[in-house]
């Protein structure tokens, strides 16, 4: 780490750093607050193509190169009883998990697949048996390859239509017994890797000159794909309350990535930049949500690009989330990028449009996370100060490590420790956060790694044909944090050094 950055990281961490006090347990957090853990469908379910279940954009891309694929990934569709036993015994009170369209659905839109609904259906019942409560994600990056081949998916408003239509089926045929839904995951990081960079399904991209962008356009799609799914939210979650709401009673909420952005430098420009960045990754969808329109930085800068909400679909967004989803992994550091006037709108991309570089500080990098619980603690008061404090649920949080058969993996448990200290200091300091969710579980197919690294509490062998799961040390941490006999020293400053 360079002298500069130092500077204002010490400065970042005195301005954030409350009184830490004594140990905490889970008894300190308010008593309906929900611990739990994470997956999704084509990340734990494998089967890929078993029981009438049709290939996702995810599938396809997947296999388009050599980073392993979901096809069987840890087996959950068959063994959804002994994970659920698995994570009673670790002492879950919530497991987060999304629910793959076409096992539901197989056309995208149209008849039930009775074996997917019937899945499903089993999974909720054991969970709800072993006292786990689930929290429900409609979309975790596997629309309907169909769709996609039908009009372009997420590009074209017929989406927002068909999604309504899943929706409908979900809330329908799990609604008694789901009381918390997430529409979208981590929406803005999916518009963003999926059409902008052309890094994530369907793998949309014109300028990453990195990846072989055969199709798709970075200075228009990202924009117009996120303008689709905060439509897509609002319409399902307009349909819940009209529909199912009084009757359920759950909630349902849209949820986006959020890095901690911290300024490189304590220039004015990189305190400008960093304002610009919390506007472009997170005001993107939270304004629209919370105030019924995007960022001004935002529609100066893109202009026509950015599509615009009619007077009809701002009332219809606004207010549209019960609670945000927060998808929080690591901080990086925002540093004002050089201006480029010869770079014409249409060779734009969102990281251009928005102007900055980012750096990630100490050891990270998109595979691994140092331990910077501070930065947290700083995305939950800015959330609380700039959304009107809206009632949040950690989505994932977690860190990576190498794949392998070690079990003792001490730097996850020190990661977790920290990471939810610093939630607790920001709940004392009046954040609305309800529950936190560990990703992952097990150890999964993972989005950019693959097999090679994971999040697992357990371990999985994947070259073992009956998958077998093994706890690591992070797991019977979490038992002891979530039965209250382990206490943890809220995180210090020099945990972030
Ligand atoms: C605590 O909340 C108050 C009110 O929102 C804010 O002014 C203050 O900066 C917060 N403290 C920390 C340490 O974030
Ligand atoms: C890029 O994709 C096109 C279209 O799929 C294909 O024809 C071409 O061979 C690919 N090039 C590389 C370098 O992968
Ligand atoms: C992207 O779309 C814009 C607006 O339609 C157009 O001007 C531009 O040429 C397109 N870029 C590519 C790479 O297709
Ligand atoms: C970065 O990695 C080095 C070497 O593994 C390690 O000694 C150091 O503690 C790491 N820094 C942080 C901030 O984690
Ligand atoms: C994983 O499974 C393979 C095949 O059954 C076995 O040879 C290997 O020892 C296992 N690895 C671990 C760490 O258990
Ligand atoms: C709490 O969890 C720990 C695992 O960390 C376990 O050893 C202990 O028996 C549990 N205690 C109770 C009271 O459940």
């Amino acid at each position: 780490m360079q002298t500069v950055s130092l500077l204002s990281f010490v400065s970042v961490v005195i301005v954030l750093a409350t009184s830490y006090c004594d140990a905490f347990t889970r008894n300190d957090f308010p008593e309906h607050f929900l611990f739990g853990a994470a997956t999704s469908a084509y990340q734990w379910e494998g089967a890929a193509d078993e029981d009438g279940r049709t290939p996702s954009v995810w599938d396809t891309f997947s296999h388009s190169d050599e980073r392993g694929n979901g096809d069987i990934a840890c087996d959950g569709y068959h063994k959804y009883k002994e994970d659920v036993k698995l994570m009673a015994e670790m002492g879950l009170e919530a497991f987060r998990f999304s629910i793959s369209w076409t096992r539901l659905i197989p056309n995208g839109r149209g008849p039930l697949n009775p074996k997917g609904l019937t899945f499903y259906k089993n999974l909720i019942k054991e969970l709800r048996g072993h006292g786990i409560e689930p929290h429900v994600t409609l979309y975790h990056y596997d629309l309907p390859q169909v769709l996609e081949d039908e009009y372009g998916g997420w590009i074209d408003r017929k989406i927002i239509k068909d999604f309504t239509a899943f929706a409908d089926v979900c809330f329908r045929e799990f609604g008694d017994d789901v009381k918390l839904w997430t529409t979208i995951n981590e929406a803005n990081i999916f518009a963003i890797g999926a059409y902008s960079e052309g890094i994530l399904p369907p793998g949309h991209c014109s300028t990453n000159k990195l990846v072989n962008c055969s199709i798709g356009n970075s200075s228009t799609e990202p924009y117009i794909a996120g303008h689709n799914l905060l439509l897509a939210h609002a319409s399902a979650s307009k349909l819940y309350r009209l529909k199912y709401k009084s009757k359920q009673r759950g909630s349902i909420g849209f949820s986006i990535y959020a890095y901690g952005l911290s300024p490189y430098t304590n220039s004015e420009d990189d305190g400008i930049a960093t304002e610009r960045a919390k506007d472009f990754f997170s005001g993107w969808m939270l304004k629209p949500l919370v105030f019924g329109d995007y960022p001004e930085v935002m529609k100066r800068i893109l202009g026509s690009r950015l599509p615009v909400f009619s007077e009809e679909e701002s009332k219809q967004v606004k207010g549209s989330s019960d609670f945000v989803g927060i998808i929080h992994y690591t901080t990086i550091y925002i540093t004002n990028s050089k201006p480029t006037p010869s770079l014409l709108p249409s060779n734009r991309d969102f990281f251009t449009d928005m102007g900055v570089e980012t750096i990630f500080i100490g050891n990270s990098s998109f595979f691994t996370f140092d331990t910077i619980p501070w930065g947290f603690e700083s995305v939950l008061e800015y959330l609380k100060q700039s959304y009107n404090n809206p009632p949040i649920y950690i989505l994932e949080n977690g860190l990576p490590l190498k794949h392998d058969s070690t079990l003792q993996d001490s730097e996850r448990v020190e990661y977790t420790q920290g990471y939810i200290g610093a939630m607790l200091n920001a709940i004392k300091n009046g954040s609305d956060t309800r529950g936190y969710f560990l990703w992952s579980v097990i150890d999964l197919y993972e989005l950019l790694a693959g097999y090679k690294s994971s999040f697992g509490l357990y371990y999985v062998n994947f070259s073992d044909p009956g998958l077998k799961r093994s706890p690591k040390l992070s797991a019977s941490w979490y038992t002891g944090f979530l039965n209250g006999t382990i206490h943890v020293d809220p995180p210090k400053l020099s945990a972030s050094s």
